[in-house]
């Protein structure tokens, strides 16, 4: 349960200085290909992540998340193929473990079954990613193997555990409240 009331909102291109002050940050691209972004680096990707609203059909959906006001995580859902996406998330490390990651892996299902009708959402992380894992559990998602060395980081090849949830498993944890008009990002 999110200590704090998360809202996710689309991505603007003022958000790259919230971004950038936890994309900047070792301990956040620990297990990820990218980072620690430059500003440079930050603000390009908000700038595609803004521009991929625009794109028809549209792929990516890219969120921040705010907390009071304040931008402290990004969520996106990536639909990778016919009614099948992915989701990935990041969270400021001073809000960490305060239900910010949950919340907004939360927002990221309720967008891709509730409204954009996809059948499966997966995600992954690094095998040594214990908060990651341990969100993916709380969505619900199962955890159906370990794909080896999947990108190659500062530390060498990684490998990636696969979670995934199907739409009927998200309904029946949800329950039948969600729907059309339920629980929703603003987009
Ligand atoms: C992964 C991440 C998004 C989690 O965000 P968060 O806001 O801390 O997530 P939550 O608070 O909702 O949940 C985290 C859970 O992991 C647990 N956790 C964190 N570190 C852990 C560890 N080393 N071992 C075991 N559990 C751990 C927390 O206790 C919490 O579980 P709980 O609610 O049962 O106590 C955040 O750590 C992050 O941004 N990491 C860097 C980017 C990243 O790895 N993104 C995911 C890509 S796969």
């Amino acid at each position: 349960m999110a200590r704090h009331s998360v809202t996710l909102r689309r991505i603007e291109f003022a958000d790259w200085r919230a971004v950038h002050s936890w994309a900047s940050l070792p301990q956040v691209c620990r297990f990820q290909s990218w980072g620690p972004n430059t500003e440079e680096e930050s603000r390009a990707f908000v700038a595609t992540a803004v521009e991929a609203w625009a794109h028809s059909p549209q792929r990516r959906f890219v969120y921040a998340a705010h907390v009071e006001g304040e931008v402290v995580g990004l969520g996106e859902l990536h639909i990778r193929s016919r009614h099948q996406g992915e989701i990935t998330y990041s969270v400021h490390p001073r809000v960490w473990g305060q239900g910010v990651g949950t919340a907004i892996g939360k927002g990221l299902l309720a967008r891709g079954f509730g409204h954009l009708e996809l059948h499966r959402i997966h995600a992954t992380c690094d095998p040594r990613n214990l908060g990651s894992a341990r969100v993916l559990g709380k969505l619900g998602m199962t955890w159906e193997g370990r794909h080896r060395h999947t990108a190659l980081i500062r530390d060498g090849w990684r490998d990636s555990e696969v979670f995934s949830i199907l739409e009927d498993e998200w309904r029946e944890i949800e329950g039948p409240r969600i729907g059309p008009g339920g629980p929703n990002p603003t987009a």
